[in-house]
C-alpha cells in the first residue's frame, strides 16, 4: 500500500483520515470487517459520501439570451414562438443546413485520403488564407504584402477571446470601448481576457437609430491608443449600422486618435445579402494602411453554428510584425485549446476555394438575407394594418438578424405570458425566427402590448 495512505491510520490522524484509511484497506482486501457506517457518515469537508465539496456553490443565473430558449422549451403551448435565439429558421420554422454545406460534407466523406490528424495550432492554412480574402477582399494590398496574420478560432466568440487575450498580453492599452448596447457576451469575453471594458454611446432610443453625435463624443474623449470594438455590420442587438459617410467619419476620428479597431464580423452577407457590401466598414479601415483586428464567424452566413468555425485576422503595418504577432498568437492558443477542430474549417475551405460552390453559397446566403428583409416588411405592414400606435418604420430601417423593437421589459413579459412569444427582455426579436404564418401572431401581440401595457 502507498505509504501516505497507510500513515492515515496512525493514532494522530483525524477521524476522516481514519475512515478513508479503512476504506482503502477494505478496497485492497487488507481489512474484511470495515465499518461501512463510518464511511457513510463522513464529515462534510471530506467530500466523500458526505456533503459535496462544492455544496457552497451558488446557482448561476441562466445566460440572458440562451435562457430564453430554456424558458421556451418548458412552455407546453402549441403556438409558442421563439424569437430570442439568433439562428436562422426556414419559412416552416425549421433550422437550415445549406445545400452547399451538405455537398461539401459529402465531398469530405467521399475523400478517403482525408485523415483526422491534429491541425496546427493556428488551424487549417487554406481556410485561414481564404477567410482573410473573404473579409478583406481578394485584391487587398494588406494580403498581397503579407501584412495579415490569420488564425482559425472557435467561431466568432473564440476569435474575440483569442484577440482579446493577445491584446491584454502585448498591447500597451488595456481599455476596450464597446458600444452601448452590444451583444451580451462582449463585456464578459473582454473582461475575462484581462481587458478593462468601457462603453461608448451608440443607440438613440428616441429615434431608434444611431446616436452618432454621442458616439463621436465618446470616442473623441477616449484615451489615445484605446481599443474600440466595432460591429462590422448588422449591429446586434439594435440592427442599426452607421452609413458609409458616418463610417468614414468614425475612421478619421479613430485614426487621428490612434484608437485600435477590433471588428466583430458575425454577419457578413447576412445583413444586405452581399458579402462585399457587408465587409465595407472593415475594408475602409484596412485601405488606409493602418492596423486592426477582425473576428469572423461562419455561424450565421454558412449556418455552421455548432461547428464553431471562425477566424481572427490581425492586420499589421509590416510583414515581419505580422509574422511575430502570429508566433505570439500560438502561445495564446496552445494552452487554451491546443488547436482548433478540422471538420467545419474543411467545409468552409471547400466552399470558398471552388468558384461554383462559392457562387452557390452566395445564392443561398442571399435567399436567407432576403427572407429576413421580407419579414421586416411583413411585420411593418401588419402593424400599420392594425393601427398600432407608434412609428414602426425602424423595423424596415434596421438591418440584419435582429429588430430592436423598443418594447419595454413589462411589454415583453406580457407578450410571453399572453401570446407565448419569447424574446430577450430588452425587446430584441430575431427576424430570422419569423414566418408568413407567425407574423400576424406577433403583430397581434405587439398591438396588445403597446395598447394595454404602459
Ligand atoms: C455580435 C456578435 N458577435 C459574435 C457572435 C458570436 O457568435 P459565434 O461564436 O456563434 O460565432 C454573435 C452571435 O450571436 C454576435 O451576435
Amino acid at each position: 500500500m502507498h505509504p501516505q495512505l497507510t500513515s492515515a491510520s496512525s493514532s494522530t490522524s483525524s477521524p476522516s483520515d481514519r475512515r478513508l484509511s479503512a476504506l482503502v484497506r477494505h478496497l485492497t482486501g487488507s481489512s474484511p470487517e470495515i465499518d461501512s457506517q463510518s464511511i457513510l457518515s463522513a464529515s462534510p469537508t471530506s467530500g466523500f459520501h458526505g456533503d459535496s465539496v462544492f455544496s457552497h456553490i451558488v446557482r448561476a443565473p441562466e445566460d440572458p439570451i440562451l435562457g430564453v430558449t430554456v424558458a421556451y422549451n418548458k412552455d407546453p403551448s402549441p403556438v409558442k414562438l421563439n424569437l430570442g435565439v439568433g439562428a436562422y429558421r426556414t419559412e416552416e420554422g425549421k433550422p437550415l443546413v445549406l445545400n452547399v454545406v451538405r455537398k461539401a460534407e459529402q465531398m469530405l466523406v467521399n475523400d478517403r485520403s482525408r485523415v483526422k490528424e491534429y491541425l496546427p495550432i493556428v488551424g487549417l492554412a487554406e481556410f485561414n488564407k481564404l477567410s482573410a480574402k473573404l473579409i478583406l477582399g481578394a485584391e487587398s494590398p494588406a494580403i498581397r504584402e503579407n501584412r495579415v496574420t490569420t488564425v482559425q478560432c472557435l467561431s466568432g466568440t473564440g476569435s474575440l477571446r483569442v484577440g482579446a487575450e493577445f491584446l491584454a498580453k502585448h498591447y500597451h492599452q488595456r481599455t476596450i470601448y464597446i458600444p452601448h448596447p452590444t451583444w451580451g457576451n462582449h463585456p464578459k469575453v473582454f473582461t475575462l481576457a484581462g481587458l478593462s471594458v468601457k462603453t461608448y454611446r451608440y443607440y438613440n432610443p428616441v429615434t431608434r437609430g444611431l446616436n452618432f453625435q454621442g458616439l463621436l463624443e465618446d470616442l473623441g474623449s477616449a484615451p489615445s491608443g484605446a481599443i474600440v470594438l466595432l460591429h462590422a455590420c448588422a449591429h446586434n442587438p439594435t440592427g442599426v449600422d452607421p452609413t458609409f459617410q458616418q463610417w468614414e467619419q468614425i475612421r478619421q476620428l479613430m485614426r487621428s486618435k490612434c484608437l485600435l479597431p477590433f471588428f466583430d464580423s458575425a454577419y457578413q452577407g447576412f445583413a444586405s445579402g452581399s458579402l462585399d457590401a457587408d465587409a465595407q466598414s472593415v475594408r475602409m479601415f484596412v485601405a488606409d494602411g493602418g492596423e486592426c483586428l477582425v473576428a469572423q464567424s461562419y455561424a450565421k452566413n454558412m449556418g455552421l453554428y455548432g461547428e464553431r468555425v471562425g477566424a481572427l485576422s490581425i492586420v499589421c503595418r509590416a510583414a515581419d510584425v505580422a509574422s511575430k504577432v502570429e508566433s505570439q498568437l500560438k502561445l495564446v492558443i496552445r494552452p487554451m485549446y491546443s488547436n482548433p477542430p478540422i471538420h467545419g474549417a474543411s467545409i468552409v475551405a471547400i466552399i470558398l476555394k471552388d468558384r461554383n460552390m462559392y457562387n452557390e453559397w452566395t445564392i443561398e446566403l442571399k435567399e436567407m438575407a432576403d427572407r429576413i428583409i421580407s419579414m421586416r416588411q411583413q411585420l411593418f405592414d401588419a402593424l400599420r394594418a392594425r393601427g398600432t400606435p407608434g412609428d414602426w418604420s425602424h423595423i424596415i430601417k434596421q438591418i440584419g438578424m435582429f429588430t430592436f423593437t423598443g418594447l419595454n421589459k413589462e411589454q415583453v413579459a406580457f407578450m410571453t405570458k399572453e401570446y407565448h412569444i419569447y424574446m430577450t427582455s430588452d425587446g430584441r426579436i430575431s427576424m430570422a425566427g419569423l414566418s408568413l404564418k407567425t407574423v400576424p401572431q406577433l403583430a397581434d401581440a405587439i398591438h396588445a402590448a403597446v395598447t394595454r401595457v404602459v
